[in-house]
Order: structure tokens, then sequence, then C-alpha cells
């Protein structure tokens, strides 16, 4: 409990004003249980009334039997808020009982000086975690689609904030690199080899075709045989289709072969692997570097990697009867859960789920994860739940100490098109990611032309990448990962609202605002260490709102959620707008000392601005 009076030492004032709050709620409410002592403080719903409100009144009046404004009164009575906030009175009460508070600009100065240091008031965690954030997912063989764009963003992002909050991270890409499906393109690749073809020359979008290719010569059209027979008099499709099923059940056995040949190490199928492999990855990237995702080669793990692990688990797992026969093959139950988790087919084969297995054991095992988050799209949340039940039930998720790790599902929606259906393209295919981010550079490219007619061509090529990426990963990154979301050009681009390009204008807004102060000849240096300007509304409400970002942070942090820091961003960025209307800083007539004041309140948002950004992975620009 800190009840010091000293405005000095107030760091954070929504965290002094819960403490006083909850001793006041103590001393008029005795009986209630410690659990329900809560002081329920936000920022102000209307700031004209306060700085914060005390929304403690409805639910623990109800609790005790009392009317809302009555305890609402007797809290105001008991409660001491010297050092903080103005004294609180019968005026300060609202409504049903809200309780209105304003902050002393003193006490709001001693936040912001402290916050105004390199961590931004964000202190290194006592007992800092290992988490193992699982993010992008690409497939071998195929170009990345949209899909793939989220758990590329999303996962970086998440990732990204548990660095920020202090924690170890370890980003893992569970490459879809191993089974028939790759078996297939091998195979595929091998014909056209031994056909003079050069296949070291094929590009990503070459093999996608012919993983295509391969995967229709290998299905059997078997069923529409069965209706063609039960119709009758179809001789000749009969025959035809029959043919046709005969090949592909030819050429499904050269794969199944060819995955045996693959899966005991014969140099050929490997050696084609692997350029499958150099193909698919180069692309990919690439293309997670042009999205500003910190996920390199470091961070792939595939499945093929889980490849020796997958025998001697499944072994360990019939040694302890936790995995059991069912119909020929081998499951494991888990209570509360349907669907047993299938961890070897009946021909022998293993699955996605055993894979999984293996991951869960190899992340909290070696990889020494206390937390596994698995950014991946909310349609596989079966196979997360089944996957993270098999693994609690074989305790593969206990951690060195001895506990268990926790394992997330930090589950994504889907990318709709304008006509609200999943975004496909025009012949109805997956959308390519790298088409995506071309087009939408080329759109941003005509914005940033137009507003800077006469900036150097190159300099304006630059701005238009990052302002394009920063709009398409900020449409992302900003609704709340669980729900569908449409995909728009127009919204994303815009340079006004919601927008990647807003947070972007934001920030070069305020860097010009120095760059032109500096021009004038005002010492930045000096006003860096100048009093804060906090007696307008404009400049309070901002100062506020900066005050806000460690609790974002960490909300941001234990949720996994990086859209509750985009809503943050874009807050700021509104209130700096608003200030930057309403507070002339370098206008003939301003004094120094609000001059600086002001430059000083700039400086410090413009840091969180661009942390903010940063922690999110949204590229920025000097100028735009
Ligand atoms: N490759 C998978 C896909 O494209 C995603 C992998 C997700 N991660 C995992 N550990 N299963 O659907």
């Amino acid at each position: 409990m800190n009840t010091t009076n000293d405005p000095k030492t107030i760091l954070d004032p929504a965290q002094a004003l819960d403490d006083r709050f909850c001793d006041a709620i103590r001393a008029v409410a005795p009986d209630l249980p410690e659990s329900q002592v809560k002081a329920h403080i936000g920022p102000s719903r209307q700031p004209k009334l306060g700085d914060f409100q005390s929304n403690c009144a409805m639910p623990i009046a109800k609790q005790i039997g009392m009317k809302p404004r009555e305890l609402a009164a007797k809290i105001v009575e008991a409660i001491d808020v010297s050092g903080i906030a103005q004294p609180l009175t019968e005026e300060s009460i609202a409504g049903p009982g809200f309780i209105n508070v304003s902050l002393l600009q003193e006490a709001l100065g001693t936040a912001l000086d402290a916050m105004d240091s390199d961590q931004l008031g964000i202190s290194v965690p006592a007992d800092p975690k290992t988490i193992i954030v699982d993010v992008c997912g690409v497939n071998l063989a195929k170009q990345m689609h949209v899909g793939h764009l989220r758990s590329t963003v999303i996962g970086d992002a998440i990732a990204r904030i548990q660095e920020r909050l202090g924690h170890e991270v370890k980003r893992q890409s569970h490459v879809g690199d191993w089974g028939l499906p790759i078996a297939m393109v091998v195979e595929q690749l091998s014909v056209m080899e031994a056909e003079g073809t050069d296949i070291s020359k094929v590009s990503l979008a070459e093999l996608n075709t012919i993983y295509k290719r391969a995967q229709a010569k290998c299905k059997a059209e078997t069923r529409a045989l069965e209706i063609i027979k039960k119709v009758g008099g179809h001789v000749k499709a009969e025959i035809e289709l029959s043919e046709r099923i005969a090949d592909a059940e030819a050429a499904m056995e050269k794969s199944k072969s060819r995955l045996v040949a693959l899966q005991s190490g014969d140099a050929d199928s490997v050696r084609i692997w692997q350029l499958i492999y150099d193909i698919t990855m180069t692309a990919c990237l690439a293309t997670c570097k042009r999205l500003h995702a910190n996920i390199t080669d470091e961070h792939s793990a595939g499945e093929s990697t889980y490849r020796d692990e997958l025998a001697p688990l499944v072994q360990d797992l019939i040694d302890r009867n936790i995995a059991v026969e069912d119909d020929g093959a081998l499951v494991v139950r888990c209570e509360g859960i349907k669907e047993p988790t299938i961890i070897r087919k009946r021909d022998g084969g293993f699955l996605y789920a055993t894979t999984d297995l293996a991951a869960i054991k190899r992340r909290v095992g070696k990889l020494g994860g206390d937390e596994v988050v698995y950014c991946v799209d909310s349609r596989q949340s079966l196979h997360f739940k089944q996957v993270f039940a098999a693994a609690h039930k074989a305790g593969y998720d206990k951690t060195a100490s001895g506990s268990d790790a926790t394992l997330v599902h930090a589950m994504f929606g889907t990318i709709l098109g304008e006509d609200n259906k999943p975004l496909k393209s025009r012949s109805g295919e997956n959308l390519n990611l790298s088409d995506l981010l071309d087009e939408a550079v080329m759109r941003a490219s005509a914005s940033v032309a137009e507003k800077n007619p006469e900036m150097p061509q190159d300099e304006r090529d630059a701005i238009s990448e990052a302002v394009a990426m920063a709009a398409v990963k900020y449409a992302d990154l900003s609704t709340e990962r669980i729900k569908d979301y449409a995909f728009r050009f127009d919204t994303m681009l815009a340079f006004e609202g919601d927008t990647g390009p807003y947070m972007l204008y934001a920030i070069a807004r305020i860097k010009n605002m120095l760059r032109k102060a500096e021009e004038k000849g005002v010492d930045l240096n000096a006003a860096a260490d100048a009093p804060f300007s906090l007696n307008e509304p404009a400049e309070r409400a901002m100062a506020l709102m900066v005050l806000r970002y460690p609790s974002i942070l960490s909300a941001a942090g234990s949720s996994h959620e990086p859209h509750r820091l985009c809503g943050y961003l874009y807050e700021l960025a509104s209130l700096f707008a608003k200030f930057y209307e309403q507070c002339p800083v370098l206008k003939e007539g301003v004094e120094a000392s609000q001059r600086d004041g002001r430059l000083r309140l700039s400086m410090l948002a413009l840091r969180v601005l661009e942390d903010s950004c940063k922690t999110l992975g949204i590229p920025t620009v000097d100028r735009m």
C-alpha cells in the first residue's frame, strides 16, 4: 500500500489512486471480502469532469445492499487523495455514483518526469519468462497467401510485445515441409529432371503449379465412378474414369514410395527436397523481411526437424498407456474432448498432431518455454485443444521447475474480401501475399507523390514502401485478432482515421515540428529538461494518455492482443492532433518556457508513438 503524500514519489497516478480508493473502501465497508475491494479506476469518460473516474460504488453498493450514490458519498468523505488529486467532495460524484478525480498538476508532472526515461516507464519483470511464439508456419512448394500474413504479422507483434516487456522470446516457424504432399512434389520434380528440365531454375510460382498438378494427378475420382456405375448406362465414361483412377492410384503409389525413400534418407530424394525447401524459404523469408517481421532462418523449425522424434514419442505414449489402439489407428483420449487425437494412422503414418506433440516436448523441454503461444488460424482450434490436452496428459508440458507450461492458441480470424467471403483471387485461388503487397505499394506511392511532388523519387519510393507496409500491418493488427476483417485498400491506406498511415503521419508531424524548432535556433536539449506544460486541457489529455503506455503494453502482453496497443496508438495520435491544433508551440508570441514545456511533451509523446510502432513491428518515416 502506497499512502505517501509526497507528490514527488507518485510515479503512476492511476495506481496511486487505486491504492487510496481501496483504503477508503476498506474503511467504509469493513466486512467486504478483500477479493471484492476493487477501485475500478479508469480514464475519465468525460474529461470535463476530471482526469480519472472510479466506478467502484456501483458493484460494491449492490454487494452490501446500499444505494450507490450514498456509498460514493461515504467513500468521498473517507478518502485521502492528498498529494495526488484535488480533494474529493459531493461535487465529485456524478450519475449513478461515478467518482471523478482531477490530478494535481504537480503529481502529473512528477509522473511524466518518471516516465521520461529510456524505458518509458516499463520496468524489467522480477521473474522474466521464456516465451516461445509459433509464427508464420508456411508450407513448402506454396507461395505465402493472405492467411500467412496474419500468422507472420500478428505472431511477430506478439513476440515483440513480450520482448519489450522484458521476457526472453524464441520464435518458431513450424514450416509444413514433410509428409506425403511434399513427397508428391519431389516425385514430380524427379520426373521432370529425368525428362531434361533443369529443376534448380524452378521458381516458387512454378513449384506452386507443380504442387497443384501433383495433387490432381494423385487424386482418384473413385466417388465419381461409384455414382456413374449406380446411374448406369455410361459405359464409355465408366471406362475412361476407371483408367484415370488407375493412373491416379499408380501416381499415389509412386509418391508413397517416394515418401519412404525421403524418410529413409535416400540421397536423391533428399537433394530434391532440399531444393524445394531452399526455393520456398528464400521467398518466404524475403517476404517476412519486407513485412518488417523479425523472422529469419534461425527461427525455422519445420515439421521435418521432428522426423526422428516421432517414433520414440509414439512408443513412449504406448508404453505409458497414454495412447491406445482404436480401429487400427493409435489415439490419445482426453477428458472433455469428444474427438480422440489420432497420432498414428492405420497405415503407420504420423500426423500433424504427432508432430505438434513433439514440438511441445521440444519447446518446453529443450527450449525452456514457460509459455508457448501459437499464432495460428482459428480454424485449427480443435487441433490445438487436442494437442494441448494430449501433451498435458503425457506430461510433455512440464517445465524444468516442475510446473506446467502455459499453452495458448492465440488464434486469428479470416481476411475477407469486399464480398465478405474469404479473400480469394478472381479465379478463386488463395491470394498471393507478394502480389498483394506490391499492389499496396503501388497505391501508396500515388498518395505519397500527390502530397510530396517535390520529393526526389528514391525518397518517395522508400516512403511509399514504408507507408504501404504500415497500412497493411496496422489493418491486420488493429482488429481484434479473433475476428474476421475485410481487406480494403482504400480504407487501410487513408491518411486520416484509424490507419497505419495516420500513425506515421503523427510521428512525421512531430519530427517536422522539432526540425523547425531547431531551424529557429531552439535548444532541444534544454527543452528536454524544461518542466512539462500542463495547463491546457489538450496538454493534460495527451499527458494522461502518455502515462497509460506501460499498463496498455502489459495488458496487450498478457492477452496476446496487439490490437490493444493499436487502439492506444490511435488515441495518442488523435490527442496529439488536437494538441497540435490547440496549443501553438513555435508561433510568434509563445513564451519560451511554454514553448519548451510543449516541446518536451511532444518529444515524450513522439518517443511513446515510436516505441509503440516498433513494438508492433510497424516501420515509421521521418517525413511524409
Ligand atoms: N503450416 C501450418 C498451416 O499452414 C501452420 C503451422 C502452425 N503451427 C503449428 N505448430 N501447427 O496451416
